[in-house]
């Protein structure tokens, strides 16, 4: 089995997380094979593991129960699967991991009832092993914000009415949300006390806030193979993410051509591309990442003394200048 190799330097969680694949594995097992092999290939396609493993870490904090803990950061990484494949049939992109999505390769009726069924998945994995009414209570919460920052980020298409408060409560909702559940619910399921499992809530805030900017980042510097999914796909679709935000607010005549637009041409999004150099969208973008990740690092040197602490500041170092 091949873990993504960011994990390779921690052998202790690498192996926690090579059981969290054959738990999420063992978990979608159906009749039907098409629909059990499309999934396994998402299972096996190589994904960072980051929600299990932030929810892991955060459960080394407390009674670590191994069988628990796990079965947790399953259900955490087959939510996060479900939104994957709802979100690139909304995008429609054919590539994720590296591989073709379910949406391309199956089409996307097939793949709304992929993403439903993963849903159904998360909840078997939380009820059978795990969690506490409370904690399934936390689940839900976070599913109804993703879905309604997914929504809220439709709805916002191609307008120039936005602003970067706007942008950072739609990624609050469609990101940072699992990630704080995530560490959140690691941190609750294995007896952390309440102020803690706060503490940590708040750590997965901020770092699903800076990691939704660099992703929105990537999509304007990377290109499709190093990402493993399609770059300049936002502008594309008229998603208007923080770096053009900026560029907009500097000169929102240079953008007026954009509105009323349903679709851009290339030439169109080569336009948006340069204003966004020009005002330098990118670099600002790239210090509220920064801000966030600063906020992140305050809470984590406050945490219990513990390895995992450590581990945690280094993972979280690296987000910062990743390029997929
Ligand atoms: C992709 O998340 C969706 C975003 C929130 C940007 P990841 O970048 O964590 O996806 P995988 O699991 O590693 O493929
Ligand atoms: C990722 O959103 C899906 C959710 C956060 C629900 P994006 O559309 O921004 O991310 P990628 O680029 O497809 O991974
Ligand atoms: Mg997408
Ligand atoms: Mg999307």
């Amino acid at each position: 089995m091949e873990i993504n190799k960011m994990w390779d330097k921690y052998p202790e969680l690498k192996g926690d997380l090579e059981e969290v694949i054959l738990l999420m594995d063992r978990n979608v097992k159906c009749k039907d094979k098409k629909i059990e092999n499309s999934i396994k290939e998402l299972i096996y396609s190589g994904g960072k593991l980051l929600r299990p493993s932030f929810s892991i870490i955060a459960s080394r904090f407390g009674n670590y129960d191994k069988e628990k803990s796990r079965a947790v950061a399953a259900a955490l990484e087959i939510l996060h699967m479900a939104t994957l494949v709802h979100d690139d049939i909304i995008d429609d992109a054919d590539t994720r991991r590296g591989k073709e999505t379910i949406q391309s390769k199956y089409g996307k009726n097939y793949a709304v009832y992929i993403g439903d069924y993963l849903f159904c998945v998360c909840f078997k994995l939380l009820a059978t092993h795990s969690a506490s009414l409370a904690s399934i209570k936390m689940d839900t919460k976070a599913m109804e914000k993703i879905c309604l920052g997914e929504i809220n980020q439709m709805n916002s298409k191609f307008s120039l009415d936005t602003s970067s408060r706007k942008y950072l409560s739609r990624i609050s909702g469609k990101t940072a949300e699992l990630f704080a559940l995530s560490f959140y619910s690691g941190a609750s399921e294995s007896g952390c006390s309440e102020k803690l499992s706060k503490m940590f809530f708040n750590i997965g805030h901020n770092i699903g806030m800076a990691f939704q900017i660099i992703d929105d980042i990537l999509d304007y510097t990377s290109n499709d193979e190093e990402l493993g999914k399609p770059a300049v796909s936002d502008i594309k679709q008229g998603i208007f993410n923080l770096p053009l935000i900026y560029a907009i607010n500097e000169n929102k005549k240079a953008f007026k051509f954009i509105e009323g637009k349903e679709f851009l041409e290339d030439s169109d999004v080569d336009i948006i591309m340069d204003l966004v150099y020009e005002y330098k969208g990118v670099d600002k973008a790239m210090d509220v990442a920064v801000k966030y990740t600063n906020k992140a690092f305050k809470l984590i040197d406050k945490l219990p003394e513990n390895q995992y602490k450590y581990i945690l500041k280094e993972v979280v170092e690296k987000l910062l200048d990743r390029t997929a």
